[in-house]
């Protein structure tokens, strides 16, 4: 899961459903009458083709001038989304949160907190965002509660509290020492001691967010019951939480401690025996038959940071009973501007033994921005667009952040007082925390850039939103916003793109990134030129064998723009950082 470039982080029956029955509203979503979305409707369920964007509630659009973000302010901002052509929002948690966690700390599960708006409101995003062919889908977080939910509260009262198991309490050392040596990722030890019955709870995450025991069925069914609640009310899936986190060694091993510390002072540990042990698997084929039991093919998105191709395979299941949408870190921590590297990964994932949906994404909640992350400090808006053409001319899901299509950039606070994230508190200076990637979106150049009327919005809104908001970039046809709409309609539109095969060329190639997007059968492929380097490349493309007969490639998206001449197939030249998409027959 959650990993972050800059330092640490290394380490969800219709005859039961509601009367208005929004399930069906929400799911079985009418098929544009636009000529690319008929043909995505043939054979293959919608989240192979959709293009999903993730909302940081708190941070997309204020409707009630707090300061923080809203679903009204979601619903105003539906007709921006279908604009930039959008089929799905992934919404961060927008549970009742003592939000420690910023709403990853969930007090409780089928409710809105008031700071977010009131169910009507959701039931509202929902019903207008179907008006537009954009699907909701909730954001789940199984590994932990709220250390004020109920069922913590029951749970830690006695000893003997029927809800005791729903948690992982344990005996200390003795001597005031813990358990084990387990570290939470926030820091320091993973245990804390709860003077009330003088035992352990296992927190993987803040001291405030106690991992639950899925080793015991209630907690199982009580969770499953919550996925329920919200695909009745016409969600269309789950991005699940730390999946990879929901178990632990039941005989508490100690972690195997490794050079160095980290930026909380800790000794660097492999979190070996609270990390992807077997049963998660086992709990992900039960989620899968919760969301099978409603119509439109709900999707499940994990976050899971699988360190290799044969773990991120085994999330899609054995028999492709798990997650449909596993996200794929390894694409987004490359971290780098690597033809080899991307092409290693997209090629080991294009493969996936089990025949799995490729889901990629750069950035998120939780991960300094792709603008600056991938940009070399010169050619940042040039190499947006490389990123954005990366993301979304290859065959997998792609998966965007609020605002990285108008470029937003990481702005970490200035000063330690200044931060909100309490990670960013704890590991000062050395890690700020994720408030610099969850910056207020970047509507205008007005007070706020449009987000809030409030005084202060919950997070300063950057500079750059001056030269840098949708307003301004909507007007510019070379904008990184331009770029991104252009490549998205070109995805819709055009079935090699969509739907081709991913084929990948001039495997040696140290700087240049190629490949060809293919439907079996047909003559006509589309090209993809990608040059990750600061020089302008002359590349040789023999295609021959691919039945290609003609010499030159026809641009349909280039950036820069690039003349006719510079695409001769036998001395293709692209310019530094420039993005070619275009025919080949
Ligand atoms: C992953 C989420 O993306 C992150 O924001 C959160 O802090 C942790 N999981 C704990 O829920």
């Amino acid at each position: 899961m959650l990993k972050r470039a800059k330092f640490i982080f290394l380490t969800v029956m219709i005859g039961l459903c509601l009367g208005a029955s929004p399930v069906l509203a929400q799911q079985a979503l009418p098929q544009s009458s636009k000529a690319g979305r008929a043909h995505a409707k043939a054979q293959d369920p919608w989240w192979k083709h959709a293009v999903i964007y993730e909302i940081y509630p708190r941070s997309f659009q204020d409707s009630n001038g707090d300061g923080v973000g809203d679903i009204n302010g979601i619903t105003s901002r539906l007709d921006y989304l279908h604009d930039l052509g959008v089929d799905a929002i992934w919404i961060s948690p927008m549970y009742p949160s003592p939000l420690v966690d910023f709403g990853y700390d969930i007090s409780d599960y089928t409710a809105i907190d008031p700071l977010y708006g009131t169910l009507a409101d959701f039931d509202r995003l929902v019903s207008e965002a179907k008006k537009r062919n954009i699907r909701v889908i909730m954001d789940f977080v199984p590994n932990h509660t709220s250390d004020q939910h109920p069922w913590f509260q029951e749970s830690r009262s006695s000893r003997t509290n029927p809800k005791r198991d729903w948690y992982i309490w344990r005996d200390g050392k003795g001597s005031g020492e813990p358990p084990n040596n387990w570290q939470s990722w926030f820091g320091h030890s993973a245990w804390k001691l709860d003077p009330a019955t003088n035992q352990y709870f296992y927190h993987h995450f803040y001291t405030e967010q106690p991992d639950l025991n899925w080793r015991n069925p209630q907690v199982r069914k009580a969770m499953y019951d919550a996925m329920r609640f919200w695909l009745k009310r016409g969600a269309a899936g789950f991005r699940i939480d730390a999946v990879s986190r929901l178990f632990e060694d039941p005989n508490l091993h100690d972690d195997p401690i490794l050079p160095g510390k980290n930026a909380y002072g800790d000794p660097n540990i492999a979190h070996k025996y609270t990390d992807n042990l077997p049963e998660v698997h086992e709990v992900l084929r039960e989620m899968r038959r919760v969301v099978n039991e409603y119509p439109g093919n709900p999707v499940l998105i994990s976050e899971a940071d699988e360190p290799n191709i044969a773990e991120l395979t085994k999330m899609y299941g054995a028999k492709n009973d798990e997650v449909q949408l596993p996200m794929d870190f390894q694409i987004a921590d490359v971290n780098k501007l690597s033809a080899p590297d991307f092409r290693r990964l997209l090629s080991e994932i294009d493969g996936n033994a089990a025949g799995g949906q490729p889901h990629y994404f750069f950035s998120n909640h939780d991960q300094p921005r792709q603008w600056d992350r991938y940009g070399d400090g010169v050619h940042n808006d040039q190499i947006a667009k490389l990123m954005a053409a990366l993301l979304l001319a290859t065959r997998a899901t792609p998966l965007m952040y609020y605002g990285e299509e108008i470029g937003m950039r990481t702005t970490d606070p200035a000063r330690k007082e200044d931060v909100q994230d309490p990670v960013g508190k704890i590991g000062w200076p050395q890690d700020k925390g994720r408030d610099g990637e969850r910056t207020p979106m970047q509507w205008d150049a007005s007070r706020n850039a449009g987000f809030s009327t409030a005084e202060r919005p919950w997070l300063p809104v950057p500079a750059s939103s001056a030269e840098y908001n949708v307003e301004a970039e909507s007007k510019e046809t070379g904008s990184i916003l331009s770029f991104y709409k252009q490549l998205i309609a070109l995805r819709r539109s055009n079935p090699a793109l969509r739907n081709g095969r991913y084929l990948p060329l001039n495997r040696e190639d140290p700087f240049v990134l190629s490949f060809l997007r293919k439907k079996p059968g047909s003559g006509d492929a589309i090209l993809v030129v990608l040059n990750m380097s600061a020089e302008p490349r002359t590349v040789k493309f023999d295609l021959a064998a691919h039945g290609v007969k003609e010499s030159s490639a026809t641009p349909l998206i280039a950036a820069p723009e690039i003349g006719h001449e510079a695409t001769v197939l036998t001395h293709f030249t692209i310019p530094a950082f420039g993005v070619f998409i275009g025919t080949v027959h």
